[in-house]
């Protein structure tokens, strides 16, 4: 039986996993559950943002869903997301956006996968510091050809594994010619050992651009840390917003999935909170798990709720439902589709 590693979260963290745990249990998963801390919770009761007793359950189990965590805002705080991928070394974050009926958006029909490198690059900054007048602010960028190649890799793979056909290399090669450079070049090399995936190249800018005007000619995007960040948002952007973004952070061994969106404390304990984000990141887990039927009766199941029913879903996607109503009209439908 797989054993999963939970961390509930902070401010709606423990409501969306609730609801989820309820669905993987109502479709019989077989999944066994270790709950650990981390983020807020986790510095209440252990005085650790990250304990190491959910550092070695991770590492034990290998896979682990995460509900939302609060970083407190001032110095001394690094993000407990950021540690995580570091501690195990996560390089990929996948990100998917998929219109789904019923989610108010400007564009319908758009599936794109953005892959981004989760371990270097400018969003780490590293080494920041200042001069000593303050006047002048010092961060360093560093790629490495290993990282850039095990992620432009894992990109094509995904892209024949999920049966797409094209890929988009986002890069400002142009501009920042070593480290964006090195990231083109390691793509144009290995490009042509995946000849049934079509290689694109394009510069950030374009890319943003293009993805606004068009964003259906977007198949899979592969791309650095920091431009991954913030072209995945813009992704989610186009069906509808954070509120049905999961994301996934894969490794050699260890694999965390979780939602995009953020804590919520403005809504936390009200049962407002809507689930779906954490329910799709638990579906991509259930595909890394090979549990793919179950993995689409959760898919499919939010896409006819959401369709047939937008009454019952949450007041954020304009229903009147709780969390809980919503999770067991969601239960019901999943139990349907697996009938
Ligand atoms: N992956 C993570 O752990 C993660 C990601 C982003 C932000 N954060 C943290 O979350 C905290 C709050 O951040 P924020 O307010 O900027 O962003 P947020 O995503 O928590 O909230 C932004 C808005 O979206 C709403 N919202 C978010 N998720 C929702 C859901 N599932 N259902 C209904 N409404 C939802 C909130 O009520 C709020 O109005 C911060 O401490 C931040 O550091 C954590």
């Amino acid at each position: 039986m797989q054993t999963l590693s939970i961390i509930r979260g902070d401010g709606i963290g423990p409501e969306i996993m609730s609801a989820t745990i309820k669905v993987l249990d109502a479709l019989e998963c077989g999944l066994h559950y270790e709950f650990v801390d981390a983020g807020m919770t986790a510095l209440a009761n252990h005085g650790d943002l990250l304990p190491s007793t959910t550092l070695q359950s991770i590492e034990r189990n290998g896979v682990a869903l995460k509900g939302p965590l609060t970083t407190p805002i001032g110095k001394g705080f690094s993000s407990v997301n950021v540690q995580l991928r570091k501690h195990f070394d996560l390089y990929a974050n996948v990100r998917p956006a998929l219109s789904i009926p019923g989610v108010s958006s400007r564009y319908q029909n758009i599936d794109i996968i953005t892959v981004r490198e989760n371990t270097e690059g400018a969003y780490l900054a590293e080494g920041q510091h200042f001069s000593e007048d303050g006047e002048t602010a010092f961060a360093t960028i560093k790629t490495t050809r290993h990282g850039c190649e095990r992620l432009i890799r894992y990109a094509f793979g995904l892209a024949i594994r999920t049966r797409r056909k094209k890929i988009t290399v986002v890069h400002k090669a142009n501009i920042i010619k070593s480290c964006s450079g090195m990231f083109l070049d390691v793509a144009r090399l290995v490009a042509p050992e995946y000849p049934d995936i079509r290689m694109e190249e394009m510069i950030v800018d374009n890319a943003c651009m293009q993805l606004v005007l068009n964003p259906h000619q977007f198949d899979v995007i592969v791309t650095t840390n920091l431009f991954g960040d913030i072209l995945s948002d813009l992704c989610a952007g186009l069906v509808g917003g954070l509120g049905m973004a999961p994301g996934s952070n894969i490794g050699e061994k260890i694999a965390i999935f979780e939602a995009v969106h953020g804590s919520a404390p403005d809504i936390a304990g009200k049962s407002l909170a809507n689930p779906c984000a954490l329910l799709l990141a638990s579906a991509d887990m259930l595909d890394h798990l090979n549990m793919r039927d179950k993995s689409q009766a959760i898919r499919s199941a939010i896409r006819t709720v959401l369709g047939a029913a937008p009454e019952r879903t949450t007041p954020d996607l304009g229903g009147a439902g709780t969390t809980e109503s919503f999770t067991e009209t969601l239960i019901a439908c999943c139990q349907n589709k697996l009938q």
